[in-house]
């Protein structure tokens, strides 16, 4: 994890300043970048009867090593922004700059070699290898489609090199998937992505489907690989407590929109936006006193379909401070006179849910 890097940098978009001044250079600049999935009806002839809006206008700068959490419920449009950051799907509207080029237009050939940049580590080390390779053609496989990348004869070696820095035996190299316990899985995954010397990596719920200890020690790694390698991190999660610690920045998003960005302080300690502060309340809190001590903020009703999202502002048919206002008019995410950070709420105000400065608190 690198110091808090800040500025979200789109033109008053997403609303200027989460902390202390910019550090770094920008290697993910992402503006406006949208994401409609038509909606079909009729088997023969198939008519579009609307779009599902999975990502609707999201906005940030990524600077190196840096991490940017990006947290919100199911179906609000996590995997959508990972895979369009990735250049496997191509933005409806928007732009995603790698390294300071835009990736919509590339030719296959550009945007294979745009690829070693930017890989992904998924939610699901045992589906997402192929249980007949071995461990050595698994992490090795990246060379095959980039052969470019390193002569033949150094692979092996390189493989072995890997799997020891991600915490495995290299004399393993022969052995299948099945032989590796999940969080073992999951360090092959990582050692594939690190294969081709990725500059981002976007990671898609990487410790969702682990074993609480085991999580910890994998983000351990993830943490321990971007300080060695000078990784980039755009790390989602559906938990706000899965990213606290991991990332410098935190995207919390409803419905395919960023509604609230900030550090570790502004999101965990002075979350300005209701979806946020009810994301937070419901958070797993350790300390067993502490429990007492925060909000319980139940949420009513269910995420509304991304193909016809509210009018207004998409959380007010869940939200408690709700007014006309609300129905009427969309916010934008912005800093506002209440608040040190982006807010996408008309009434955004801190409220300390986990109230961990009360009195006694840690005594
Ligand atoms: N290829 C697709 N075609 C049509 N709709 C899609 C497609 N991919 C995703 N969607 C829809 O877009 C929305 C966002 O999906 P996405 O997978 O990005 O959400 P998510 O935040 O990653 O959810 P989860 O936490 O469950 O992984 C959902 O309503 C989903 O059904
Ligand atoms: S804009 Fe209105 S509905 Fe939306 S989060 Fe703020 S108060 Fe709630
Ligand atoms: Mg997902």
């Amino acid at each position: 994890m690198s110091s808090t890097s800040t500025d979200t940098g789109a033109q008053g978009q997403p609303g200027g300043q989460a902390g202390p001044g910019p550090q770094g250079d920008v290697v993910l600049e992402v503006r406006d970048v949208k994401k409609y999935f038509p909606l079909t009806q009729g088997i023969f002839f198939q008519r579009t009867i609307g779009h599902v809006k999975a990502v609707d206008g999201v906005s940030f700068d990524l600077r190196k090593g840096e991490t940017l959490g990006v947290v919100g419920e199911s179906g609000c449009g996590k995997s959508t922004l990972g895979r369009l950051l990735m250049g496997l799907e191509t933005p409806t509207e928007g732009s995603i700059k790698l390294l300071g080029r835009e990736m919509a237009g590339l030719k296959q050939k550009e945007m294979r070699r745009m690829r070693r940049d930017i890989q992904i580590v998924l939610q699901d080390p045992y589906s997402s290898l192929d249980p007949r390779m071995t461990v050595g053609d698994i992490v090795g496989e990246p060379f095959v489609l980039h052969p470019d990348a390193l002569e033949g004869r150094k692979r092996r070696e390189v493989v072995q090199e890997l799997l020891d820095v991600v915490g495995l035996n290299p004399d393993h190299i022969n052995r299948y998937p099945h032989q590796f316990s999940g969080g073992q899985r999951q360090r092959i995954g990582i050692a594939r992505a690190l294969t081709l010397r990725p500059q981002v990596l976007v990671c898609d719920e990487p410790v969702s489907a682990l074993d609480v200890s085991v999580q910890a020690q994998v983000v351990n790694l993830f943490e321990r690989l971007q300080e060695e390698f000078g990784l980039t991190y755009v790390f989602i999660a559906h938990d706000l407590s899965v990213v606290r610690h991991i990332s410098d920045r935190v995207m919390v998003m409803y419905l395919g929109k960023a509604v609230e960005l900030g550090n570790e302080d502004q999101i965990y300690s002075g979350p300005t936006h209701p979806y946020t502060q009810a994301l937070l309340s419901a958070v797993p809190v350790p300390d067993p006193r502490m429990k007492d001590r925060r909000d319980h903020i139940v949420l009513q009703g269910d995420v509304p379909s991304p193909a016809n999202p509210p009018s207004g502002c998409r959380f007010r048919t869940r939200c408690w401070k709700a007014e006309d206002i609300c129905a009427e008019e969309e916010p934008v995410l912005q800093i506002r006179d209440r608040s040190d950070h982006p807010s996408a709420c008309h009434f955004a105000t801190v409220r300390d849910v986990i109230h961990a400065s009360d009195e006694g608190q840690g005594t």
